[in-house]
């Protein structure tokens, strides 16, 4: 089962990967996380994926695509995978698309739909655990102990670009170059729409659901 998690920034993607992956029983990857395990190791890829990030621009295509389809075609990965953040422009899907011909295609996109206002809201109270990278929300979703993971005692932070201005860009970047996957993959069949603007548990299940009926179609 190969599935992707599309949506805008803060629809709650990274909050519910995990959950689909579970369910599935397959890895997932997050490939802002990819790039931000680069960013603390200061590596080359790290440092220019960072002139991107923390101004909210996308970092180019065809690093991006090196880098993600290094994680897809892994053996861990042989039967399935959850993509959170990837691809979010055509120039992604396509070479998403040509990986995966002959491998049985992508099985199924689910589109995470949340109001602009309350994306704005979330990722100014927006956490996240330096180490496993779990997101919090100081007001709607806090830690148990502040600044503190529940998962892995990691010590959380606001990450640079949850910042007024660059959210202010990332959301006009998704608008231009990521919206049009939505009618890409509808066309192809291969969309589900879920209401995220419920609560984490609701927009959890939904997404389940939504994948499941895929399986046994
Ligand atoms: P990335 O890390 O992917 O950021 P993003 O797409 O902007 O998405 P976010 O992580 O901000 O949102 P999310 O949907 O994961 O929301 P979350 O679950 O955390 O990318 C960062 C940067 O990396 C890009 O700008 C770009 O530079 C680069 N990059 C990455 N991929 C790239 C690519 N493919 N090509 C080129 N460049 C790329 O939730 C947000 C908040 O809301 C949290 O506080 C959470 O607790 C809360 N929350 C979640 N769900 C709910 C709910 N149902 N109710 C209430 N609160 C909720
Ligand atoms: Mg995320």
């Amino acid at each position: 089962m190969r599935v992707i998690l599309l949506g805008p920034p803060g629809a709650g993607k990274g909050t519910q990967v995990e959950r689909v992956a579970k369910h599935l029983g397959v890895n997932r990857v997050s490939s802002g996380d990819l790039f931000r395990d680069h960013v603390q190791k200061n590596s080359e890829l790290g440092r220019l994926a960072r002139s991107y990030m923390d101004r909210g621009a996308l970092v180019p295509d065809d690093v991006t695509i090196r880098m993600v389809m290094g994680w897809i075609n892994a053996p861990e990965q042989a039967k399935g995978f959850v993509l959170d953040g990837f691809p979010r422009t055509l120039a992604q899907a396509g070479a998403l698309a040509q990986a995966m011909n002959g491998k049985g295609g992508i099985h199924r996109v689910l589109y995470i739909n949340v109001p602009e206002a309350e994306l704005v809201s979330r990722l100014s109270g927006r956490l996240v655990c330096r180490s496993c990278h779990t997101p919090y929300n100081s007001k709607m979703s806090p830690p148990k102990k502040e600044g503190k993971c529940d998962k892995c005692g990691g010590q959380l932070y606001q990450r640079e670009d949850d910042k007024p201005e660059a959210v202010r860009k990332r959301l006009q970047v998704y608008v231009k170059e990521t919206e049009p996957l939505v009618e890409y993959y509808r066309s192809k069949g291969l969309l589900a729409e879920v209401n995220g603007g419920r609560s984490i548990e609701e927009v959890g299940k939904a997404l389940v659901e939504a994948v499941t009926q895929q399986v046994h179609r």
